[in-house]
């Protein structure tokens, strides 16, 4: 157990700014600090870092700490793990009261990294002082052009090839076999244990902090019996899927080059290593992971992949990038000449000469593939067809709507069709993710990210807005009828780069249908055609077979939405242009109906919880939760609001 003396000194000491910024880049505003929030996805920062307050919170998700809070969620660490993580940050000494549990957890953990360690010096020793080693293994690493500056660098080691070397040399130590059996490196048989790895070159892979997880062992025989590489199983302390091999060494270089170059094999991040182009990680041959990709946000959001120039390379390119780009990240290609790998490449061509060749054929993804693919289909009308849906899908999943326009434009060039087609494939297949349950919570945090993004500004507007806001709001009525006079008047036009007014209006109003049942009727309609991919004019509501649908849209549209000037001008000159930009407005609007909307309700509760009240009923807990619940949506809502222009 940490003493309670020593627990208050790290509080003390450890500051949010510098304990954050160890794994998110932060960005100065105001007295606080702002970064997207490293726990859930988003594309405009909310998540808010206050040195005054010494806490951290995002807007979005409602993450919300201390320091130690945020080493605690940030590496999935225990209570005491994230103190001592932080005594060691600030070289704060915890002299530990015994806790029986606690400590066997952590022993059986370090005993882990013991023994890796224990094997990495001895494949290490067997590498440069036995004579098979040398004669076998060293010189197989010569031959392929690694340097011993190099072979130290990565701790490459060999495993002798014979049946009990390395589990002597364990027990010598006083290792139990059952722990080298669990990290796969010994197996067993009929009670005897034998090494796991035998007559392999040993790539140790290490976690962040340098320790080493697991191994890779490369056969040295030209036989195809036994598979190339082996590598160690998953334990408590390597989750294959959370590592990349190589991130312990780049990650200062990342940070430092804004782009993290991923190849698919050990033997090529340690040449390219060698060569002096440290910002480079692989994916270990297999597909990247969502938990990688993350990896390499903290430090980056540019990835750049190389792969070999053969079919599977390319293929393999292909496999696992739109995760990639639903994290937001831009990806960018290189295709290696017919028969090259990184390793090679880099070995024949030199540093300068290779980066210069990546640098001219480096190729956006999306335009990798579309090209690759159109190439596939050749003039067959029906594969193109599937190539079309095919990018459109890719398109739909970048979250950031100017980065998204730019490629849409692009793509209608390379597909030689036109960009309103292809917005409108890209907004049905974004309304109907969002119709998910899932999207619709990302959704809702993208859109609070909006909110200040200093805790003290919210504070303040707590406190002062709330009587100003309500004056100037009109009626429920009047708000909602504005709300679907909006989406008949301007529903088809852009309520960002590529983004319908419409789409963002019925998604925002999903769970608050407007009161009245004309309005409620044309909102559904409108929403089942957006299902569809399809936009509605104001000649759709006037032609519907129902009159009271038609008398609506008559009186709706003879008393038309008067535009703010702002947006006049704006509608004026951009209409035409990709850039149109009805958002404030439109949010202006919606986010007014919200509040109209949430006060309804507040006051509708606030009548149950007197009549509760009165009769004692128990429900009153849940009442009063939902009270509180619905004033921290009005608060939310007018501290948006207030910033904005009011009608
Ligand atoms: N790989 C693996 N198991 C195999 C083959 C490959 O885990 N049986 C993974 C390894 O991480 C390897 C990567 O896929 O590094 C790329 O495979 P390959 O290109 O075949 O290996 P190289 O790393 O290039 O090794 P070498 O240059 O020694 O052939
Ligand atoms: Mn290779």
């Amino acid at each position: 157990m940490i003493p309670q003396t020593t627990i208050a000194s790290i509080m003390e000491a450890a500051r949010i700014e510098e304990v954050v910024g160890d794994f998110v880049t932060l960005k100065k505003r105001g007295v606080n600090f702002i970064a997207c929030c490293p726990f859930h996805n988003e594309k405009t920062p909310s998540f808010t870092v206050s040195p005054t307050k010494n806490i951290y919170k995002c807007f979005g998700c409602g993450e919300a700490g201390s320091p130690t809070n945020f080493v605690m969620e940030h590496e999935n660490m225990t209570y005491p793990d994230a103190l001592r993580y932080l005594a060691q940050k600030y070289n704060i000494e915890i002299a530990e009261v015994d806790n029986e549990k606690g400590r066997e957890e952590r022993q059986a953990r370090d005993s882990l990294f013991i023994i890796n360690n224990f094997a990495q010096e001895h494949f290490q020793n067997n590498l440069q002082h036995t004579d098979e080693g040398i004669s076998v293994a060293l010189s197989y690493f010569r031959s392929r052009g690694f340097s011993d500056t190099t072979i130290q660098k990565f701790q490459l080691g060999y495993s002798i090839e014979d049946w009990d070397t390395f589990i002597k040399a364990a027990q010598e130590k006083g290792y139990r076999l059952e722990l080298l059996k669990k990290l796969g490196l010994a197996g067993e048989k009929n009670g005897r244990f034998y090494p796991f790895f035998r007559g392999r070159v040993m790539f140790p892979i290490h976690g962040l902090s340098g320790k080493v997880v697991a191994f890779a062992g490369r056969t040295l025989k030209k036989e195809k019996k036994s598979p190339k590489y082996v590598n160690s199983p998953e334990t408590e302390i390597y989750n294959k899927s959370k590592v990349l091999y190589g991130m312990f060494l780049a990650r200062q270089e990342v940070r430092k080059q804004d782009d993290c170059i991923l190849v698919e094999g050990y033997t090529d991040v340690i040449s390219l290593h060698q060569a002096g182009i440290e910002n480079v990680v692989a994916s270990s041959g297999t597909s990247l992971t969502p938990d990688q990709v993350r990896l390499i946000k903290r430090y980056t959001p540019n990835i750049t992949i190389l792969y070999d120039g053969d079919a599977a390379g390319i293929k393999a390119a292909l496999r696992g990038v739109d995760i990639i780009l639903s994290e937001g990240m831009n990806v960018k290609v290189v295709i290696l000449p017919e028969g090259e790998d990184p390793d090679s490449f880099v070995q024949a061509k030199g540093r300068t000469d290779f980066l210069a060749y990546v640098k001219e054929t480096q190729k956006d993804f999306i335009f990798f593939k579309a090209d690759l693919l159109l190439k596939d289909a050749g003039d067959d009308p029906v594969k193109k067809s599937a190539v079309i849906q095919d990018i459109i899908k890719t398109l739909a999943k970048i979250p950031d709507p100017i980065k998204r326009a730019l490629y849409v434009r692009e793509c209608a060039n390379l597909l030689d069709i036109s960009e309103r087609l292809i917005i409108t494939q890209t907004n049905k297949i974004k309304y109907n993710q969002i119709q998910k349950n899932k999207e619709r919570k990302e959704l809702q945090a993208a859109q609070e990210a909006h909110l200040p993004a200093s805790l003290q500004e919210l504070e303040e507007i707590q406190k002062a807005a709330p009587k100003e806001i309500k004056k100037q709001i009109t009626g429920l009525d009047v708000c909602e009828r504005d709300l679907v006079r909006l989406l008949l008047e301007f529903g088809e036009e852009f309520y960002d780069i590529d983004y319908y007014v419409a789409v963002y209006i019925i998604q925002q109003t999903l769970d608050l249908p407007p009161t009245n049942p004309i309005y409620q009727k044309m909102v559904n309609l409108y929403r089942q055609h957006l299902e569809e991919g399809k936009t509605l004019s104001k000649d759709f509501f006037l032609e519907y077979q129902d009159p009271q649908i038609n008398k609506a849209t008559i009186d709706l549209l003879s008393s038309p939405y008067e535009l703010s000037e702002n947006w006049k001008i704006k509608h004026e000159i951009f209409v035409t242009q990709i850039v149109t930009n009805f958002k404030p407005e439109v949010e202006n609007l919606v986010d007014r109906y919200k509040l109209r909307w949430v006060l309804k309700m507040k006051d509708e509760n606030q009548e149950k919880i007197k009549l509760a009240q009165k009769s004692n009923d128990l429900d009153i807990i849940e009442l009063l939760k939902n009270q509180l619940q619905y004033e921290e949506w009005i608060k939310q809502l007018t501290s948006k609001l207030k910033g904005v222009i009011i009608r």
